[in-house]
Parts: structure tokens; sequence; C-alpha cells
């Protein structure tokens, strides 16, 4: 009997445990996820690409790699930026339901770190390319999350 009592307890115990919401996190999310790209995800973006390629006019062309040790780092900002933001957008708060969803962002992810790389050496070919990349990932994931057109 003694027994029995202590095995009911000790499972009320463990259903307790089992019901106890999880730890609450340290981080709260600020940004809803039109602001997390208004403000955040599409000015760094926007950073790399007027920094690769050229425009071309009538005058002549117009090569918009960086030319000073500022305009790569302020590359290589960007780069580390979106990076950073790829975590946060599979937090809790950020992480939309799909398994492509991760997927998607560690794609962005590894480019982001690739471009951190490519300005580091001054590679404009290299920041041209990934920037084209960049976008392609981009697209990626607003094909499958995002329903109306950008
Ligand atoms: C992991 C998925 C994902 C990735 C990667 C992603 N986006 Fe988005 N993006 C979204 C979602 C979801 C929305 C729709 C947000 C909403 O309407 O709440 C969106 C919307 C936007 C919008 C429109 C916001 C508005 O006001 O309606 C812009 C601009 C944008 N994204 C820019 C970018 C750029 C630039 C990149 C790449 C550097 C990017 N996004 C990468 C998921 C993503």
């Amino acid at each position: 009997m003694v027994m029995a009592r202590a095995f009911v307890l000790f499972l009320i115990f463990v259903l307790a445990g089992c019901e106890e919401p999880s730890e609450p996190q340290p981080y709260k999310p600020i940004a809803d996820s039109k602001q997390m790209m208004n403000w955040i995800l599409d000015p760094q973006a926007d950073v790399i690409w007027g920094s690769a390629g050229a425009i071309i006019t009538i005058e002549g062309t117009q090569d918009l790699a960086p030319t000073t040790q500022e305009g790569w780092d302020n590359v290589r900002n960007a780069a580390a930026t979106i990076a950073e933001v790829s975590n946060v957008l599979m937090m809790p708060g950020h992480a939309r339901a799909g398994a492509d969803w991760i997927e998607i962002l560690q794609g962005l992810q590894a480019t982001a770190v690739q471009l951190i790389d490519a300005a580091e050496r001054q590679d404009a070919d290299a920041v041209f390319d990934l920037g084209g990349q960049l976008y392609n990932v981009c697209v990626a994931c607003h094909q499958l999350y995002v329903l109306t057109d950008l």
C-alpha cells in the first residue's frame, strides 16, 4: 500500500514534470516578419548588390566594386549581418513551419559566409557571383513562403 502510494506520487511528479513549460528563453523577437525583411535583410542585401557589377549608361560604365578599405568593410559587415540574421530567422518567434525554412536559411548563411570571405579578399568577381547566388536564395524562400509577388 505504501509502495503503491509512493508510485502514484512518483507518477504525478513525473507527469507534472512533463507538463512544465520549457525554460523561458532570454531572447524576445522585436521585429515582425515584414520588418525583418524591410529593415534588416533587404538593406543589408542592397549594400552587397550595390557593391557589385557595373552600371552602363550612354556616358560610360560605372564600376560598382568598392575602391576603398571602408567600401570593402561595408560589404563584409553587411554579409556578416546576413549570416547572423539567418540564425535569428531560425529561432522561435521568427521561424515558420516547414522543413524548407531552415534549409533555405542554412543556404542563406552559407552564401553570406562566402561573401564575408570574398569581401575580405577584396575579390570583386566573387562578390558579384555570390550576390547573384544571394538573390536566388531570397527568391527560393519567397516562392515557397510568400504568396504575393515581390
Ligand atoms: C527563409 C525565408 C526567407 C528568406 C531567405 C528571405 N525572405 Fe524575404 N520574406 C520572407 C517572408 C515569409 C516574407 C513575407 C513577410 C510577411 O508578409 O509577413 C518576405 C518578404 C520580403 C519582402 C517584402 C516585405 C513586405 O513589406 O511585404 C522583402 C522586401 C524581402 N522579403 C526581402 C528579402 C531579401 C532581400 C532576401 C534575401 C537577401 C530575403 N527576403 C530572403 C521570407 C524570406
